[in-house]
Order: C-alpha cells, then structure tokens, then sequence
C-alpha cells in the first residue's frame, strides 16, 4: 500500500500538461493549453489543458479530469498503477505501508492462491497435450467441436485427468499446501483423504485483468443428467464471480480501440469469437450483469452488445438486468441468434467474414427492441398500451445522458404512434420521482425559509435540468472563492466607506441567512465544503473536489473548472498575472448569481403557494383561515420577488 504521503509528494509534483504532453500535443492557447482530443475523433482540438487547475476537458466528448484520471482513462491504469507511473515519472520515491501481521498473512495467502492455480493451470494445460488420456480423449473432444489448436493455446484450456486425485497428490509432492488446495476448491476432502475436483473435464481457466488465473470452468465431455455440464471454482479470496468476467485479459484492449464489447453466455461462445477473428467478447459466468462487472466493462468502453441465444421470451425476462447496465450509463445492443444457436455454434458453421456480418446486420438497440417486442403484444389493447408507454418509459428515465434520452424518447415515440410529449412526460416525471427520492435520502434538518402556514418544505426534486443557476453559483465558488469584492457601505458617521468581502464570505453568508438549499445534492455537497472549512477561515483547494471519493463531485467541479474564457487583454499590464474576462467583472457575476438563484426559489415558493391555495378553495367548507394566511403569504412572496427582479435587472444591465 502506497503511504498517503507519498501521494501527496506525487500529487504536489504533477504537472498536468507534462502527463497529457506525453500523449497528446498541446499548444498554449490563452491560460490553457489546447490538443485534439485522444478519447474521440475530432480535426479540431477541443480538448483543453488547465495547468494552474490541474486538470483536462474535452468541450467535444466531454471527458475530462485530473493527471491520475487521465493515466486511467488513457492508458487504462488502475489509480495504484497510475501513482506508480507518475512517481517514476517524478523520481519520487514509493513508501509503502508497512501491512500489520494480519495483512501481510491475507497477502501472502493470496499469492499462494495465485500460485496454486497457476501450478494448476500449467498442469492442466500439460496433461491435455501431453497425457496419453488427454491426447485420445482431451484434445479429440475440443477438435471435434471446432476449436484450433492457436485458441485452445491462447486461452490455455486444459484437460484433469479422470483419476481420484493425480492432480491433488502432484500438487502435494510439489509442497503446496492441502489448505490450500481446499481453499482453491481445486481439490475436495472426504474422509481426511484428497480427490480432484475436475476429475474428467476439460479445463477452461479464468483470468483476471492482468492475466493471472483466478479459478476454473470444467467441462463434462459426454452428458450425463446425473452430473452438472459446468463445474466451477467455488468463491475463494482471490475468485469473486461477480468480479471477474471471462475473457477480458485478452478483450480489454480491443474493447477499448473498438469502442464495444460483446457479452456472450459462455466459456465457448468467447472462444469461439476468437477464433472467427472478434476478440472484444466477454461472458460472465451465465448470469447477468453485476454492478462490479458493469464498471470493470466502462473502463474500457460504454457500448455493450449483448448476443443473444435463445427466444425472445428468454430475452424478455433478462430485461431489468438490462435496464441496470442502461442505468450506469452504458449503451446497450442486442444481437439476436436464429433458434437454436449461440455465438459458439454459429461461429462454428459460419466463416469469420460471415459472422461479423452477421452480428453487425442483426445488432439493434436495446430500447428499440424493447419497444418493438413489448408493441407485438400488446396489438390494439389501449390498456396494454398505456402499460407498454409506462415501461418504456420507465427505461429511458433511466438514463443518465439527457442527449441519449431524447434521441430515444423521439425514436420510441415513433415506433409506439404516440405524441413524443407524452412519452417526455412520463420520463421526466420518473426522473423527477428518482431525483426526490435521492435528494431526500440526504435531506437534512435545515427547511427552505418560512413562507407560511401549509408549507411544504420537500419540493419534489426539480428536474436536473433545471439546475443552472445553481450550478453557477458552485463555479463561481469554485474559481474565485478566495477573490475579493468591493462594496461601499455607510459606516457610524454616515460616511461612505468601502470595505472588502471575498467571494466564498458573501455567498455563504447570502445562502445561508436564508437558509436556502440546493436542488443538486452535488451542488449542496460542494456548497457544504466551503462552508466547512471556511468556518476555520481556510477554502478547499480545487484538487480537493476534482480528487473527490465522491464521482459525482469529481465530474461536476472539473466540468465547472474548465473554462472557455478568454484572458482579459490587460493582463499583461497586471504584473503578467492571468487574469481572465471574468474576473475583472466579478461582482456583477457574484451578484447576478446570487439574485438568480434566490429568484428561482422564490418563484418555486410561489407555485407551491398557489397549488396549496387552490386546494383549500376546492375543500368544502374551504378552510378560510388558512386560505387568508396563504394569500398573505402570497402576496409577500410576489413583493420579494420584483424586488429581487429589480436587483438582478440592475445588476445585469448594469
Ligand atoms: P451454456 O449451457 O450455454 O454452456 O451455459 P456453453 O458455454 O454454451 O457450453 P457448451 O457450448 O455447451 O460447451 C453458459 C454458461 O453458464 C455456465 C457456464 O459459465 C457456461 O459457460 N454454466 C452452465 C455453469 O456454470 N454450469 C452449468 O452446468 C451450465
Ligand atoms: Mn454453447
């Protein structure tokens, strides 16, 4: 484990445009440094470098982050590795936390695992090509089915021998421990003695991102209802099948240079791609996707086609776990196969040329099919249909990207001969439930100001997209936080004085006296930083939210941080200190943003106002007490609000 403060020697010694320099070509446009964009295909750069910020962003694709980010997003590192890399890169020397005992014993019991099963898998591998049982009964199998000798080398496929316990007993006489054998499950213990857990089956072994042997896949050559076709490692401490994905050492760079994966079923419809020449193919262990596995695939690529074996009814019930994989963000395709067939045996029957062709021809998108499969049944039934809008809907609500979402609510729309209004408002009103939902599991005891009797504090969640003018006010905090404004007051003596408040002084105290809170829980998170640490009188460095555990602060503060302004042409007249357009207009901004938000809150107040009027005008008898109350209150909200109109204006076209 690399010590925390040999991160922060790394940390502190990064130069941003030094990392990205090395794979992409920068030039100094402005305070930035400007390239063509290495994460997708453009002619003209829009991929932005901001040294003193420490941070990158793409204004096409949209990527972006910090010099560790960029190392894993580029050059698929995991953030150890990524440290690695630029501790080389800056001479820093690695300390490493000494493990106590009990970590030192778990890592070494690990490795030993590791180390068994690689034994294992080179025993295995040897006893298929070299054993007499494995030449006449192995080899023959897998040949019959198909498989060239360069697939069943490169995935190391092996035979065990059907004998009680040779595999056992080798591994023994090589000094590896029964506990170990045991705690592989490549091995099963009765009555104190030994046998072999794949007795009889051809080996495929499972890999894990760096190619080491995780655990097995044995394959029964003949069928027998009384044995499983599959037998497979049990969980071990280096085996989590909801971790590893079957073949994705030899997918993951062609899963990210062809920008796709595809998700097969099985051990043999993987190879079986490889050999028809696809090797961007994975499987899991024929269940369906795992949150874990979901994020192993996006380090790679955000396109999943899933090839499908079997009937559309089968289709129809893995759905929902579809609908998890659209939820993170992924695009989903479908391949369908003919009656009958899986990637494996299609490959088999097929040229190479003929299986692309095939898979390409057949690939449609998830939603789409979905629409279409749901649409078959449910004819000219009007309740059956509403149904279909609901469930459609409620799958396009749950992606994350709102470009995404309203290219398929117009394709769906479509396909369904439904008004696209509708469908857009159905999904918003799902997201907006979703959005409650979440900002409430973060609510807090704080309450909106007091408008009024029959208030209800717990707006329900504002669309996302609605959020500008807070998001505004976070990216002034987050540039110019420490910045100073300069205001004129009259002091004692009714004289004017000017005194100067900086920026994060003005906006909590603004915020906060009102006791105002964020729609966007990320823009709340971000907003409780500063006021956080701003109590000790000290602000948070940008790196302390672009490095954020939370995701969603890390995205929005380097989505907030990078910047297209230009500098101010007197810069140079500033003792060369960049300056940018901005910030030589800052209180009008700071102003203006405050005003804004504040009027979106209010306007929010005055329609909850009026919702809860109309409905103590329709009680019978109507509740004339509060009806009075809620007018009054009324009245002073609409006050509040051209008086905070008129401020904005002035501020605006000041
Ligand atoms: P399949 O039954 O589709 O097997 O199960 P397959 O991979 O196509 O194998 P062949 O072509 O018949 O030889 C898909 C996956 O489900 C798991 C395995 O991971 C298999 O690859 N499985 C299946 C088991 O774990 N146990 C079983 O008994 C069957
Ligand atoms: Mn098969």
């Amino acid at each position: 484990m690399i010590t925390p403060d040999t991160i922060d020697k790394i940390m502190d010694a990064i130069r941003i445009e030094e990392v990205v320099g090395e794979f992409v070509t920068l030039k100094k446009r402005g305070v930035n440094l400007i390239g063509l964009c290495p994460f997708h295909n453009e002619k003209t750069p829009s991929f932005s470098v901001s040294a003193p910020k420490g941070i990158y962003k793409c204004f096409g694709c949209g990527k972006g982050g910090n010099a560790v980010s960029f190392l894993m997003e580029h050059e698929h590192y995991t953030y150890p590795e990524a440290l690695r890399y630029l501790a080389k890169k800056y001479n820093i020397e690695i300390e490493e936390e000494k493990p106590t005992p009990e970590q030192q014993e778990a890592q070494n019991e690990k490795e030993s695992l590791f180390n068994l099963s690689a034994f294992a898998q080179k025993y295995f591998e040897q006893q298929l090509h070299e054993s007499e049982e494995g030449k006449s009964v192995g080899l023959p199998y897998l040949k019959e089915r198909g498989f060239s000798m360069e697939v069943i080398r490169k995935f190391g496929v092996g035979y065990c021998l059907n004998k009680w316990d040779d595999f056992s007993q080798t591994a023994l006489k090589q000094g590896y421990k029964k506990d170990y054998l045991l705690k592989t499950s490549l091995s099963k213990s009765k009555d104190h003695m030994l046998y072999d857990t794949f007795r009889g089956r051809i080996i495929f072994p499972i890999h894990n991102l760096s190619g080491r042997v995780l655990g097995f896949g044995g394959r029964i050559m003949v069928s027998d209802k009384n044995k499983p076709k599959y037998i497979n490692s049990a969980e071990s401490d280096i085996y989590h099948k909801s971790k590893a994905l079957y073949g994705i050492y030899f997918a993951k760079s062609p899963m990210a240079s062809e920008d796709n994966c595809y998700l097969v079923e099985g051990y043999t419809d993987v190879i079986a791609m490889h050999q028809a020449g696809i090797q961007n193919v994975i499987a899991t262990s024929g269940t369906a996707l795992s949150f874990e596995q979901i994020k192993l695939i996006r380090r790679y690529t955000t396109n999943v086609t899933l090839l499908f074996d079997g009937d559309p009814a089968g289709l129809k019930a893995a759905f929902r776990g579809i609908d998890l994989i659209l939820e993170e963000g992924l695009n989903v395709r479908i391949v369908l196969f003919p009656d009958g067939e899986d990637p494996d045996s299609y490959a088999q029957k097929h040229r190479p040329a003929e299986v692309k062709a095939f898979i390409e021809k057949q690939s449609v998108d998830f939603i789409s099919l979905k629409t279409n499969l749901l649409l078959d049944e449910t004819k000219d039934d009007p309740i059956r249909k509403a149904w279909l809008i609901k469930e459609i809907a409620q799958t396009i609500s749950l992606i994350p990207e709102a470009i995404a979402r309203t290219i398929y609510v117009q394709k769906c729309s479509e396909m369904m001969k439904i008004e696209e209004q509708l469908l857009v408002a159905e999904v918003n009103k799902l997201r907006r439930q979703k959005h409650a939902q979440k900002a409430q599991s973060i609510s807090r005891e704080q309450d909106m100001p007091e408008p009024g009797p029959g208030h209800s504090p717990a707006r329900q969640g504002e669309p996302a997209n609605n959020d500008s003018q807070e998001k505004e006010l976070i990216r002034l905090l987050l540039h110019y936080a420490g910045k100073e404004l300069l205001f004129e007051v009259e002091n004692e003596d009714k004289r004017m004085e000017e005194i100067r408040v900086k920026v994060v002084e003005f906006i909590l105290q603004d915020i906060q006296s009102d006791n105002l809170l964020f729609d966007n829980a990320v823009c709340q998170t971000i907003f409780d930083a500063f006021a956080e640490q701003w109590e000790q009188k000290s602000l948070p460095g940008s790196n302390y939210f672009t490095e954020h555990p939370d995701p969603g602060v890390r995205q929005m503060s380097i989505d907030l941080l990078a910047t297209r302004y230009t500098l101010s042409k007197n810069w140079e007249h500033r003792h060369r200190i960049y300056i940018t357009e901005e910030e030589e207009e800052l209180k009008p901004r700071v102003l203006q943003a405050v005003y804004a938000l504040k009027l979106k809150k209010l306007e929010q107040m005055i329609d909850d106002n009026q919702r809860q009027i109309r409905e103590a005008t329709t009680g019978s008898p109507p509740n004339e007490k509060l009806l009075l109350e809620l007018m009054e209150t009324g009245r002073d909200l609409l006050s509040k609000r051209s008086k905070f109109a008129f401020a904005l204006n002035r501020v605006v076209t000041k």
